[in-house]
C-alpha cells in the first residue's frame, strides 16, 4: 500500500516536471536514441549532453549509420565530451548489432548487456525505458537517493553492494511505467537529493524519506575511505 502511494506521488511529480521541460531522448522512445543518451549521460551532465545528443543522432540517425561510420567521424562528433572510449565502444556495439541482431536493437537485457560499453546500469536503463521491462538502473546517483530514502548503511563504493540497491529498486519500481519510474528517481537525484544537498521543500516524497524524517540525510550515502 505504502509502495503504491510512493509510486503514485512520484509519477505524478514526474508528469508535472515533464510537462514543464522534456529531454529530447525521452521524446524519441527509440532504443537506439535512448542508448546513445544513456552512454553520454554516464559521465556528463544533462545540460551538456543535450546539444551533443542532437548533433550525434543527426549525424548518425540509425544503428547502421553508426556502424558504417569511421572511428574518426564518430570521435569528431564526440569532441569535447571526454571519456572517448565511450564513442569507440558505441561504434563497435553498433557493428555488433548489425552482425548479431540484423541491425535491430536487442530487447533482451541479457543481450543488451553483451554490447560493448554497456554495464548493468545502462542495460537496466535501456530495458526499462525502451522496452518497458521492470529492470533497476542503479548508478551512483540512484544509490544516493535510495540510501537516503531508507537509511541504507552500505558502502556504495563496494561493487557487491550494488545488488542490495538493485533489490530495493526492484521492490519499489512501478511495473506499469518502469522507465518513467527510473527516470523520476534520476530527476530526484539531480535536482532535489544532490550530492551536497537535500531540498525537502521541493521533494514530492519527503514523508517517505527516512533520512529526512530523522535528519540524517547528510550521513548518506556511506562511502568508506580505507
Ligand atoms: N541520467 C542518466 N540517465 C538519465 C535520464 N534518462 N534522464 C535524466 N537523467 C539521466
Amino acid at each position: 500500500e505504502k509502495i503504491r502511494s510512493f509510486q503514485k506521488i512520484l509519477m505524478d511529480w514526474y508528469d508535472q516536471q515533464e510537462a514543464d521541460h522534456n529531454f529530447p531522448w525521452r521524446e524519441s522512445g527509440e532504443p537506439y536514441n535512448i542508448w546513445i543518451s544513456e552512454i553520454m549521460l554516464q559521465q556528463t551532465r544533462t545540460d551538456t549532453v543535450i546539444p551533443y545528443y542532437e548533433r550525434f543522432t543527426e549525424a548518425f540517425p540509425t544503428i547502421k549509420d553508426l556502424a558504417e561510420a569511421s572511428e574518426d567521424q564518430v570521435l569528431k562528433m564526440w569532441e569535447g565530451l571526454g571519456y572517448y572510449s565511450r564513442a569507440r565502444n558505441l561504434r563497435e556495439a553498433a557493428q555488433q548489432i548489425m552482425i548479431h541482431h540484423e541491425g535491430v536493437f536487442p530487447n533482451d537485457p541479457k543481450e543488451i548487456i553483451q554490447l560493448k560499453g554497456v554495464g548493468p546500469y545502462t542495460a537496466g536503463a535501456i530495458s526499462s525505458m525502451a522496452f518497458g521491462l521492470p529492470t533497476p538502473a542503479i548508478d551512483g546517483n540512484l544509490m544516493r537517493v535510495l540510501s537516503r530514502l531508507f537509511e541504507i548503511n552500505l558502502d556504495i563504493t563496494k561493487a557487491k553492494n550494488r545488488k542490495v540497491f538493485e533489490t530495493v529498486a526492484l521492490y519499489l519500481i512501478d511495473e506499469e511505467r518502469p522507465g518513467d519510474f527510473n527516470q523520476a528517481l534520476m530527476d530526484l537525484g539531480r535536482t532535489i537529493c544532490t550530492p551536497k544537498n537535500y531540498f525537502p521543500e521541493r521533494s514530492p516524497v519527503k514523508e517517505f524519506n527516512a533520512s529526512y524524517i530523522n535528519d540524517t540525510w547528510h550521513e548518506y550515502p556511506v562511502k568508506k575511505t580505507k
